[in-house]
């Protein structure tokens, strides 16, 4: 979809009076004594002689997380609503991802409205676009009837005084802001979009369109290639279904690198288990099994898009996980890229056969870190719920990643590699097994698994984010029903980190 089209504005009683917005959106605060009204509310609150928090008081607001209540202006503004939305309890600061949900709230109820004002960047602007863009997102593709259309253009309150920052370095958050957050845009719709309409081939088409229009490198493996290479994890596990696996390579690289970043991303463009066939309740939400592949195609054009001083280059892995009579079977053994030798004892870990094929292929090219992100593992969901993710790997690139993952809201969590699983994949025949054979750490297993595969020494980091890539519940904050996107602002703000701190 496109994104609402965005605008900075002064936050003073004139520019109020002269807005073309049609609705205007303050934030408010849970206080001991019912809503307070947020930094940013000042003009507004002045057009109504100071009397719009016992306003909303009256209408019964308090303040609370996300909390929704419109009011008319009846004339005091050319925009005929204020819309106040809750930050939640009144602590020492606001934080960022308290204004992002805030915002968010506000721009699913901004659907049907043209044009609004938005005075929450007061606290925080990036935050606030961010917020405001992911929360308008809707994907209607396949709907007949669009129903209300979301928010078509966004005046930010210039942030005041008491921000630190020049017009100059507002503009630039603004542009930021609006580029990270159409990049998880990016995401979302290749999540979405259905496992009939989005397969290997599709979802290679959609990114060599991504990589030309960026001006990046784009390479595509067919499965002849893919034979010719040795590529046999991924072979393997596309090998059940009449639409061929493929490996993708796009390259961003800027003429001053300081660093080399390799991104990997599962794409399992449906996920059925293959023989060892998946129960039939919820199957259908394998369709977002491809999230780790959507998010790093969108961090790679971002790269390009915000011009960071860094080689990145995305691997993907694509295939669909079918059982038929071509299918690779329990027991079989691939030798996967790099010649190590896997026995396959469950068909459905395959997110981790195609992964480490395209993680020795981007090690090749000596990154000085590596991130994959996939829905790995069932496991992860079971320890960690639908919305923080697990975060292993190498331990300080791990602790760094799972730092910044809590700050942009996106919630990481760091989990150990616990030694004494190694030893449940060694394989009766092959190299390593699949599966450790029992339930117990299941997301830890898969990321020793993926250690097996990466070189002693490479700074490296697997996200796994089977819960969160994809809601199943009802909308919150930003985040709409079907895939959210994690964790492309999560990898856009490692990229960030790394390309100031190295
Ligand atoms: N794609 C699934 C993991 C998954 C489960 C993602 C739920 C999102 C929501 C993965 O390929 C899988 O099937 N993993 C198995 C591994 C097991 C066989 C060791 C699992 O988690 O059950
Ligand atoms: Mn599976
Ligand atoms: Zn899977």
């Amino acid at each position: 979809m496109t994104v609402p089209k965005l605008a900075l504005s002064d936050n003073t009683g004139e520019a109020l009076a002269k807005t073309r917005a049609d609705v205007v959106v303050v934030g408010t605060l849970a206080g001991e004594d019912g809503p307070v009204l947020a930094p940013g509310a000042a003009a507004v609150d002045a057009a109504f002689d100071g009397r719009l928090a016992g306003l909303l008081a009256t209408l019964g607001a308090s303040g609370k997380a996300e909390e929704v209540v419109k009011v008319p202006t009846l004339g005091k503004l050319p925009a005929g609503v204020v819309l106040a939305v809750g930050l939640g309890k009144q602590g020492d600061a606001v934080t960022p991802e308290q204004v992002r949900r805030a915002a968010g709230a506000a721009g699913r109820a901004l659907a049907g409205t043209d044009r609004a004002f938005v005075t929450l960047s007061e606290l925080d602007l990036q935050a606030a676009v961010e917020g405001t863009i992911l929360g308008s997102y809707v994907f209607t593709a396949y709907r007949s009837e669009k129903g209300d259309a979301p928010l078509a253009k966004a005046d930010f309150a210039t942030p005041g005084t008491g921000t630190a920052g020049t017009a100059r370095e507002h503009k630039a958050t603004l542009k930021a802001a609006g580029a990270i957050a159409e990049a998880v845009i990016v995401a979302r719709d290749l999540i979405n979009t259905p496992p009939n309409d989005l397969f290997p081939a599709s979802f290679a088409d959609r990114a060599k369109k991504l990589a030309e229009d960026n001006g990046l490198e784009f390479e595509v493996l067919d499965e002849k290639a893919l034979k010719r290479q040795g590529f046999g994890g991924i072979l393997g596990v596309g090998g059940g279904s009449s639409r061929p696996p493929r490996l993708l390579r796009l390259a961003y690289k800027p003429a001053k690198a300081a660093k080399k970043v390799a991104l990997v991303g599962k794409g399992i463009t449906f996920d059925s288990g293959g023989i060892s066939l998946k129960p039939a309740a919820n199957m259908d939400h394998m369709t977002s099994d491809m999230s780790g592949a959507a998010g790093v195609l969108a961090s790679v054009v971002l790269a390009a898009k915000l011009k960071y001083p860094l080689e990145v280059v995305a691997h993907i892995p694509l295939a669909e996980n079918l059982p038929s009579g071509t299918s690779y079977r329990p027991g079989d053994v691939l030798t996967m890229y790099g010649g190590k030798t896997v026995e396959v004892l469950n068909t459905d870990a395959e997110g981790r056969l195609v992964l480490v094929d395209a993680m020795v292929r981007a090690a090749e090219e000596n990154p000085d870190y590596l991130i994959e992100t996939s829905t790995l593992t069932g496991a992860q969901v079971v320890a960690l719920g639908n919305r923080t993710a697990g975060v292993m790997g190498s331990e300080g690139f791990r602790d760094r990643v799972a730092a910044i993952m809590q700050a942009t809201g996106e919630n990481g969590w760091a989990m150990p590699l616990p030694e004494e699983l190694r030893a449940d994949l060694d394989s009766r025949l092959a190299d390593l097994a699949n599966v450790t054979g029992h339930r117990w750490g299941g997301m830890l297993a898969a990321g020793i698994f993926l250690r097996e595969f990466v070189a002693d020494g490479l700074d490296w980091v697997h996200i796994d984010i089977a819960g969160p890539s994809f809601n199943t519940g009802s909308p919150w904050g930003y985040t709409g029903k079907g895939g959210t996107g994690v964790p492309v602002r999560s990898i856009a703000a490692v990229l960030a980190d790394i390309a100031a701190n190295g």
